[in-house]
């Protein structure tokens, strides 16, 4: 198909996996007007600006840290989940500032991530036949079928989460609680009492003498603006186009249309078809845009991508986000990183180490074991080593509550142990002690490769 004239809504010209059928077109376009009408989440100088951020990780002189639930839920809204995964991130933040001597690019799974592709289109039990959940912005979790029928107000309830999560969030960066006078304060109970929280006071320790020793030398803390505050960007999958479409808006200083939902928006490995309708959007705006690569991508596949989604080669306008599996990693991501070198490309790429890596307990659980999520974060410096390119960032799903849904880690979390507090609704998460105690490991292999 010919690449032609881009609209937020030229993507209904291409075929759209993933999406729900409602059955009442009509209160859909209620609802898309309605949205159209609303405020943007996010100013388009925060995605230049992140742009900019992704062009110094593509030259090799930052780091990419990107993490957050597998899906977000309407009803964990409230100041304690979001305020707890943030500490994490800010946690994680401060082990890879510190040991790898090189800033860290902040971006939240966070304020917008609530579509979930699902690989059957609906679901049986005990005889009876649903529309499977997609998502808390498309219908609930719960088997009747009122609950599972997709609503097109939950579009509304969304956008109003995603804009009380970021107030928030902006509140949590700018407002003092990042200050890094107050690292100590970010370390939650149940991780303080753990090996990684013990390390990790030592780590604040540190940080507290360093700060009070450029004090006592004469250097004026309160004119520092940067020790006070961080930069924190949200991102989403960009999955429910009518979503994403009604919150396009157009930057006139520029000409240009961006989404509005998040800073960073990406494209599922399920959704990346190169005449896709998922793939026709994101082209058109301005954000930066992540795609997900899975083992079976092919080299022509990620380089007609960059053609599609980044003809002018722009700095920081591509994440490409590798998800291959802790066995598969050293096979599969070598001649994807060598295609792309050679084609004259350096996006960002970034290790998702929690995908390729899904498996059942035996007792039926959802889970990924610990040691797998590192050796695929292992694997994947390895092969940016092998072929000369930098490994620019780690792209998780966590969360900063106590919860018990991925084995292993120093807590040596077995199948028995999952029952416990497992909360996700979706895939399983790292709790706030193993994210942390990840953040230490990945340290030491930053810390190796700058030797
Ligand atoms: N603003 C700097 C940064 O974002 C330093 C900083 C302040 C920081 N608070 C932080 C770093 C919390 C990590 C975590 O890098
Ligand atoms: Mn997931």
């Amino acid at each position: 198909m010919a690449v032609q004239h881009w609209s937020p809504s030229s993507w209904r010209e291409r075929k759209a996996l993933q999406l729900p059928a409602y059955p009442d077109a009509g209160a859909l376009q209620a609802v898309e007007g309605r949205l159209s009408s609303l405020p943007p989440l996010i100013f388009p100088g925060e995605i230049t600006q992140l742009k900019a951020r992704l062009a110094a990780v593509s030259r090799g002189e930052a780091f990419l840290l990107q993490g957050g639930d597998c899906a977000e839920s309407f009803d964990e809204l409230g100041q304690m989940p979001v305020e707890s995964t943030f500490r994490v991130i800010l946690q994680m933040a401060v082990v890879l500032t510190y040991a790898a001597s090189c800033p860290v690019i902040k971006v939240g799974r966070i304020a917008g991530q609530f579509a979930k592709p699902r690989s059957s289109d609906t679901e049986t039990a005990q005889g009876v036949t649903l529309p499977s959940y997609r998502g808390d912005i498309i219908n609930g979790a719960e088997f009747s079928a009122d609950v599972r029928t997709p609503d097109p107000q939950r579009l509304l309830t969304a956008y109003s989460h995603s804009a009380a999560t970021l107030n928030l969030l902006r509140a949590l960066a700018q407002g003092g609680f990042a200050d890094l006078h107050r690292v100590h304060g970010w370390t939650a109970d149940f991780v303080r009492r753990s090996p990684q929280g013990e390390r990790f006071e030592e780590l604040a320790d540190r940080i507290d003498q360093s700060l009070a020793f450029m004090e006592a030398c004469g250097f004026d803390a309160a004119k520092a603006p940067q020790l006070h505050a961080v930069e924190f960007y949200t991102s989403h999958e960009a999955l429910h186009l009518h979503y994403e479409e009604a919150l396009t808006r157009h930057d006139e200083s520029c000409d240009r249309s961006y989404g509005a939902s998040a800073h960073m928006l990406w494209l599922g490995e399920r959704t990346r078809g190169i005449e896709g309708a998922h793939v026709e959007y994101l082209r058109g705006i301005d954000n930066a845009v992540g795609v997900k690569l899975g083992p079976a991508a092919r080299p022509e596949d990620v380089l007609a991508l960059l053609d599609r989604l980044d003809p002018n080669h722009e700095p920081g306008r591509i994440v490409l986000i590798a998800r291959m599996g802790s066995d598969k990693v050293a096979d599969a991501l070598p001649p994807l990183l060598s295609a792309v070198r050679d084609a004259g490309r350096t996006p960002v790429w970034c290790c998702d180490p929690m995908h390729g890596n899904t498996v059942t307990s035996s007792n039926g659980y959802k889970t990924r074991d610990f040691g797998r999520i590192l050796d695929e974060v292992r694997g994947f410096f390895a092969a940016h080593r092998q072929e000369g390119t930098y490994p620019g960032g780690l792209h998780f799903e966590m969360t900063g509550q106590d919860v018990t849904e991925c084995r292993g880690g120093a807590q040596a979390l077995g199948d028995e142990g999952l029952a416990e507090r497992y909360r996700t609704a979706c895939d399983p998460r790292l709790n706030g002690s193993q994210s942390l105690e990840l953040a230490f490991l990945v340290a030491d292999v930053l810390r190796s490769r700058g030797r």
